[in-house]
């Protein structure tokens, strides 16, 4: 699979980078092995988004219920995404990517958040690909801190409940300002969201792909993005004139 060969590119790709415990456990490696190799991935899937025209990349980093791994692995993971930023800030800086993190991040310690705060800052005049990184991330909290703001709106007297909005709620979720994904990848044959971008997903087409996290590369990457090319989207209304008469 060539880039040439991909058309209808979608804006947004977001997955959900699952398997690398499992990678590593089928080498006789720790799990952190695992995480390590996954990083390598992560490196490789950012550069093959923005040479193909992804322009918003949304990786699912730590979750709001990975709080209830061994704090070894929990510390692992933090350590990861700061020797990921440390690493690579400067790179991704020079190739015009701007990154925002989604999550709830002023439950975090200082350390990574003055630095996923750096990465913000020092990316975010940046024109090309949106790297999203959600960490501490989980739809229902998000959800729920969105329906907290509404509520202190409602109770200042600003806002009528009556007036509350589908599009208002989008607008104070962490996504805000970010068009929903097209297409939600998941690695290594998981078959669900897992707490993942919920609202936002209503419409994305899911692929669910067999290789673990760490396997999952260039190629990988450009053959999901030719499988979305290939699916039709009605968002509800009826199937285009071209294939009118299908069922789904
Ligand atoms: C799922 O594999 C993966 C995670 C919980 C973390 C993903 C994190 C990284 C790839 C590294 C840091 C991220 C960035 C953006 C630099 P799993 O541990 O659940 O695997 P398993 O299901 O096989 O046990």
């Amino acid at each position: 699979m060539t880039i040439a060969e991909l058309s209808n590119v979608p804006k947004h790709v977001a997955i959900i980078m699952d398997g690398n415990g499992r990678w590593a456990n089928e080498r006789g490696q720790p799990r952190s092995f695992g995480h390590k190799q996954g990083v390598e991935a992560v490196r490789t899937v950012v550069r093959a988004a923005g040479e193909v025209g992804v322009k918003y990349l949304t990786l699912f980093a730590f979750s709001s219920e990975n709080w209830r791994r061994p704090e070894a692995e929990i510390q692992d993971l933090f350590g990861l995404l700061k020797f990921f930023i440390r690493r690579d800030l400067a790179e991704l800086h020079a190739s015009n990517v701007c990154i925002k993190v989604i999550g709830d991040r002023y439950r975090l310690a200082s350390d990574i958040l003055n630095l996923l705060l750096e990465a913000e800052e020092t990316t975010r005049n940046n024109g090309g690909l949106v790297l999203v990184i959600a960490f501490n991330y989980g739809a229902r909290d998000e959800l729920a801190r969105a329906v907290q703001a509404i509520a202190r709106d409602v109770e200042a007297g600003r806002l009528e409940p009556g007036a509350v909005t589908p599009e208002m709620i989008s607008q104070r979720l962490d996504t805000a300002g970010i068009p929903d994904p097209d297409v939600i990848i998941r690695t290594s044959g998981e078959e669900r969201l897992s707490n993942f971008l919920l609202w936002q997903s209503a419409y994305s087409e899911l692929m669910f792909v067999p290789e673990y996290w760490p396997d999952f590369g260039r190629e990988q990457f450009f053959e999901a993005i030719a499988r979305y090319g290939n699916r039709v989207r009605r968002f509800g209304a009826v199937t285009p004139p071209a294939v009118a008469g299908s069922q789904a």
